[in-house]
């Protein structure tokens, strides 16, 4: 199959580079070829390529930052995944979008499933929302992975940064209530050819959202302290603290936990326990 995948340098994309099975003809697309800041330019793209399937693993991830830069967080995350799906239903072929747990208010208690009220609390949350919206209203051929705490051993993520910070000897103090689903870049691109592997059997059950974090739940506390357990670092200064403690310019969900059974009865993927993906990634550093 011919695939046009936007985005290549990031976690997601650095996956499907090296995931997406050799019998697709797959072109990535990144910085300067394609800015999606300017959404107009996606249908030449498109058009250009002429792909049968159209994965977008590009987004407008600087939480924090985006509080302050809405607009260019509305053209990346929503607008320009808009013009996808519209491109892909004027050449009715399927696009393979990917949101956020921020997409949900964090109140809950039980894991959010597909249906769940949505209910941001920050920009980048509701440009997602608004990407998911724009996306499913355009085409019924799309397939969102929602997902969260993403990391993996390539790009900037919470793993690299407590590693580092960890090297520098400084003291490290990580907020313990806050509890979701740390995800390995790779099993989300796995989830991702496996998504790729339906559509391109003609399978036409597998559209709509679904959610795919690995399983098994922990605080940033306790992924931290799993890291440098995984990465046998025994000397580091690491504390839990609360998240009043930590204030930030984008608020977080408390609860993050998102229960991927969709993902399992449709495409027969169940996603890997969170530790086991953890020491695969440190593996890999
Ligand atoms: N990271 C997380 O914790 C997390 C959690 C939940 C959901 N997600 C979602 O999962 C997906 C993958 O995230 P990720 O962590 O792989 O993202 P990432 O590592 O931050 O990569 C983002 C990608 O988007 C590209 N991009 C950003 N601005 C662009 C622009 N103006 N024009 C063209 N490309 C642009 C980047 O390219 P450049 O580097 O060239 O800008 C990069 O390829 C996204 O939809 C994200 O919202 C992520």
């Amino acid at each position: 199959m011919r695939i046009l995948v936007f985005g290549r340098v990031g976690q997601l994309g650095s996956a499907l580079a090296e995931l997406l099975p050799s019998h697709h003809e797959v072109t990535f697309l990144d910085q300067p070829e394609v800015n999606l800041s300017q959404p107009e330019s996606v249908p030449d793209l498109i058009t250009e390529h002429a792909p049968a399937l159209v994965i977008n693993a590009a987004a407008y991830t600087a939480v924090d930052k985006a509080e302050s830069e809405p607009a260019l967080a509305q053209l990346i995350n929503a607008d320009a995944p808009a013009a996808m799906a519209k491109s892909c239903r004027i050449r009715d072929i399927p696009l393979i979008h990917y949101s956020t747990d921020y997409v949900f208010g964090g109140s809950a208690s039980a894991p959010y499933t597909e249906h769940a009220p949505a209910a941001p609390a920050s920009v980048y949350g509701r440009t997602k929302l608004e990407g998911e919206q724009a996306v499913a209203g355009e085409t019924d051929r799309h397939i969102i992975f929602r997902t969260a705490w993403l990391y993996s051993h390539i790009g900037r993520n919470f793993l690299k940064t407590m590693l580092r910070v960890a090297s520098e000897g400084k003291p490290l103090r990580v907020v313990d209530d806050q509890i979701g689903s740390p995800t390995f870049a790779w099993d989300l691109g796995m989830a991702s050819v496996a998504a790729v592997d339906a559509l391109e059997k003609g399978r036409e059950d597998v559209y709509g959202i679904f959610h795919a974090t690995n399983s098994g739940v922990t605080s940033w506390y306790g992924f931290a302290q799993r890291i440098f357990e995984v990465a046998g670092i025994e000397k580091v200064d690491l504390s839990a603290i609360l998240t009043e403690s930590y204030p930030t310019p984008a608020p977080r969900p408390a609860y993050s936990v998102l229960d991927c059974d969709r993902l399992h009865q449709i495409l027969q993927v169940k996603m890997p326990d969170w530790q086991d993906a953890l020491s695969r990634c440190v593996a890999r550093l």
